[in-house]
């Protein structure tokens, strides 16, 4: 399909757009085999690009007709687009093209999802639509007219006009093509009104397949809350007089930002008590927010270029955030963050994948949607308004908005508000935009007379280009204990900006216990040599609710270590500092559910990596088992009083509030059934009415080796549900055991309901398999066969997703020589296909290094 000889976009070749686009107008005749898209776009040269030719992009399109003000063109086309000669003076364009919705498996440009039009266009997927120069720094107006029979067809902005077979729309907010959307089809909505703060009255519609109209009443809250709070908060009003969120069911990532018509995964929007989990309700809310605060931080504001990415998800990711903290409960949001953050963006950062968050150079810019670009990104926002403070963040987000609405602008836009506002100098600040790699930040303490001093050292490790790397600012907020306990310090952010730095504490009683990087104040990993008295220390006393948990967890991380590298029983300081942190009722349950989690299989490889040792996937799941077995004895007697205070009696409702509850409930049934073999479990299972407590129960009697009876029940309940049927297919994978985890996945993959084109479905089954440590490095190396087998199959049908599940091979280089030569010959074999995509291509020539 591609070139065989793939070429790089670099940041340092930006040049503008040689014309400027005054107006587009679209017409759409559907049809599934030959849609007609005729586009007539208003262009005139751009004075500060003078002299450039005139390229439009376009991809697999037929061209019909072109003509420049009227008269008949003959365009010169290649793959990538087209080229024509134009006046260096106002002109129009005209052309009619040719595409096949129905044919486009890909999911990129418009396509067909359950006999629904819908289009997605991010990041270059309007090239596929017409001819246009789809780049984020060309912004236009949209008039969009679509001739259908569908009862619903809608796209970007207001209504105008419709009628019998057509529907026309006007943007008067000019975009670049990337949020340009079009859906048709047979759709139901749920509808209310939102008055904003002005007083501007805004239809709201979430359309759904009919069926789903049952769960979208949580999705239409979520979106006016996020309305409200960005009034509130950033002082964001709504700008049009509808808002539109469309649901599919066929959709490569969550959801998709489009003007005045978000366009969404169904997962990522579709809810109810009964289908649902806490963890779900939780996720939709914050994408739902997510995607409307693009409004004004990815819309009204854009992107000049792909590279300056992380401008608009880094900030929008970091919104969220506060939205969720500010609705739930901040302390659980951000541990939350932190273990995903640790989970999907630390293995990156620290693998041949490694790439600042804001890259210098890609093949395809799809690849590039990670978590270094969207979870880092946010990251570095953080800590940029921990620097300054909130009084300044407010006031630098202001400018922002007020200097560059309506602009496609850069990382060096977005940090000169910063320095305008507070008069810093930001250079070395901005190392964190170019430089790739986790820094390590080590500690060391001294005490001497009164004084306590902590000499704070970093180190960024090389990655893939950047051998050498500048130190950074890292803001370290820091807090000082009492050895009875008591805060004698307050939390103060250190800035540490040298290789190696001391700060001192004086006139203290006695040496202090130093509670660091509170709030996890930069994505760094932590190397603070404390004793497990100490740890033990800081769980019980720590008043910082991150550093409260993050001190159990790495006690559970060193006994784990421990355990595996000495073969050493599971320590009793941790045990111990558990239980006395579960039976403190004062204690918000969601918390106590987090405390009882453990450090995933995965970051314990990485962390024994870091050792210089080679890590046995075997060795750390027997190690987990162990130590999760020995909790569960330990605890015993304190199982049924947590149960007790896990209970809801009230009527289900998706807050954090009863969603802490049923956590706490589920991470004790888990220890319960290492005890009782599964009793309560399966009656649980019988007595449960909403999706958290059916699946928690579930996972219970399939990790006790058992449940088959309930399984079956599972899938006859739910199998008109293809939601809950993704949750039946991934659970039986992610509860598997490692020597059954391949021939689960292999199993189920050839099951009947598996419509392996679906993405969701895709991943339900392969991203389960990829996330089961054991089970997908086990010494068989069967894991690797089946999956890069589908990787295969599914590369021509669908280059981007098939391409992000490659990240599940990227931490190869951590195993044993034999494990190595089994994954490195399954990146070969996928490598040799002929006609892989650049998607693919890409990704696993990165990986193979
Ligand atoms: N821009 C979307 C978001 O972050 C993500 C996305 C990217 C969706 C590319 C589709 C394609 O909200
Ligand atoms: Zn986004």
């Amino acid at each position: 399909m591609r070139d065989a000889a793939p070429t790089t976009i670099h940041l340092k070749d930006y040049t503008p757009f040689g014309y400027l686009v005054d107006e587009v107008h679209l017409t759409f005749d559907l049809a599934p085999d030959a849609t007609r898209v005729t586009s007539r776009i208003a262009f005139r040269p751009n004075p500060e690009a003078p002299g450039h030719r005139f390229f439009l992009h376009g991809e697999e399109l037929r061209l019909i007709r072109a003509a420049i003000d009227g008269a008949e063109v003959t365009p010169e086309i290649t793959d990538a687009g087209l080229t024509c000669a134009a006046p260096d003076t106002p002109f129009v364009w005209e052309a009619e093209v040719e595409i096949a919705p129905a044919a486009n498996t890909a999911l990129e440009g418009l396509y067909l999802s359950n006999g629904m039009y819908c289009t997605q266009c991010e990041a270059e997927g309007f090239r596929k639509i017409t001819y246009y120069p789809d780049r984020p720094d060309v912004m236009s107006t949209f008039t969009v007219r679509i001739n259908g029979t569908h009862p619903v067809l809608l796209s970007n902005g207001n209504p105008v006009d419709s009628g019998e077979g057509f529907a026309e729309w006007h943007d008067p907010w000019p975009k670049p093509a990337y949020l340009f959307a079009l859906v048709a089809g047979d759709l139901v909505a749920h509808s209310d009104r939102f008055t904003t703060v002005s007083g501007r009255e805004v239809d709201l519609n979430l359309w759904v397949r009919p069926g789903d109209e049952d769960k979208c009443a949580f999705g239409m809250e979520a979106l006016k809350k996020s309305m409200r709070w960005d009034e509130e908060v950033y002082g964001r009003e709504y700008d049009l007089d509808v808002f539109n969120i469309v649901a599919v069911d066929d959709f490569n990532m969550g959801a998709m930002e489009n003007k005045g018509l978000n366009i969404f995964n169904s997962a990522a929007v579709l809810a109810s008590p009964e289908t649902s989990t806490d963890d779900n309700f939780e996720r939709i809310e914050a994408i739902i927010a997510h995607e409307y605060f693009h409004n004004w931080t990815g819309n009204r504001i854009t992107c000049r270029d792909w590279f300056q990415l992380c401008l608009k998800e880094g900030l929008t990711v970091f919104r969220d955030a506060q939205f969720t903290s500010d609705l739930r409960s901040a302390p659980v949001k951000r541990i939350r963050d932190v273990i995903d953050l640790r989970g999907r963006q630390f293995p990156e950062d620290q693998g041949p994948l490694s790439h600042p968050v804001r890259p210098e150079s890609f093949q395809e810019i799809n690849n590039f949607y990670t978590a270094t670009v969207y979870e880092k990104g946010a990251e570095v926002i953080g800590m940029l308004k921990r620097l300054v403070g909130d009084a300044a963040y407010a006031e630098a987000l202001d400018l922002y908005f007020a200097r560059h609405d309506g602009q496609a602008c850069t990382i060096e836009d977005w940090l000169k508000v910063f320095e305008d506002v507070t008069g810093r100098d930001l250079a070395q600040f901005k190392h964190w935009y170019s430089q790739a790699g986790t820094p390590r930040l080590t500690v060391e303490e001294a005490w001497q007379d009164g004084t306590f001093t902590l000499t704070l050292s970093q180190d960024t490790p090389a990655t893939p280009g950047q051998p050498d790397k500048l130190p950074q600012v890292i803001p370290v907020a820091v807090g000082l204990l009492n050895p009875n306990g008591d805060e004698v310090h307050a939390t103060e952010v250190l800035e540490l900006t040298q290789a190696r730095q001391s700060f001192s504490f004086e006139g203290l009683a006695a040496r202090p216990v130093a509670s660091v990087l509170r709030d996890f104040s930069a994505p760094v990993v932590l190397d603070h040599d404390l004793s497990p008295e100490q740890r033990a220390f800081l769980l019980a006393h720590d008043t910082d609710p991150f550093n409260r948990w993050e001190a159990g967890r790495s006690l559970a991380g060193q006994c784990l270590l421990d355990m595996i590298i000495e073969g050493t029983a599971p320590d009793t300081a941790y045990l111990d500092g558990l239980v006395a942190v579960l039976r403190d009722d004062g204690l918000d349950p969601a918390y106590r559910a987090l405390m009882l989690g453990l450090p995933s299989q995965s970051e314990l490889a990485a962390s024994l990596q870091q050792r210089g040792l080679t890590p046995d996937p075997q060795a750390i799941w027997d190690a987990t088992e162990t130590l999760r077995q020995a909790t569960a004895q330990h605890m015993q007697d304190l199982l049924p009083r947590l149960r007790a205070e896990a209970q809801v009696d009230a009527p289900f409702r998706p807050d954090a509030d009863q969603a802490g509850r049923r956590a706490l409930g589920s991470a004790t049934l888990a220890l319960l059934s290492r005890l009782d073999g599964g009793a309560q479990a399966a009656a649980d299972f019988t007595r449960a009415d909403n999706m958290s407590l059916q699946l928690s129960s579930l996972s219970c009697l399939l990790k006790a080796g058992k449940g088959e009876v309930e399984l079956a029940a599972f899938y006859d309940q739910w199998r008109g549900d293809r939601l809950v049927i993704d949750k039946w297919f991934g659970l039986q994978v992610a509860m598997a055991a490692p020597g059954q985890t391949a021939e689960t996945a292999r199993r189920l993959s050839a099951h009947a309901e598996f419509n392996w084109r679906n993405p969701n479905r895709f991943r339900a089954v392969f991203g389960a398999l990829a996330m089961h440590h054991a089970g997908f490095h086990h010494a068989s190396g069967a894991a690797y066969q089946l999956l890069a087998d589908w990787l295969i199959r599914l590369d021509p049908v669908n280059p981007q997703t098939t391409a992000r599940m490659c990240a599940a091979f990227q931490t190869w280089r951590r195993y044993d020589e034999g494990r190595q030569a089994l994954i490195g010959a399954q990146l070969d074999r996928i490598l040799a296909q002929p006609n892989l995509s650049r998607d693919t291509t890409e990704m696993l020539t990165r990986i193979r290094g």
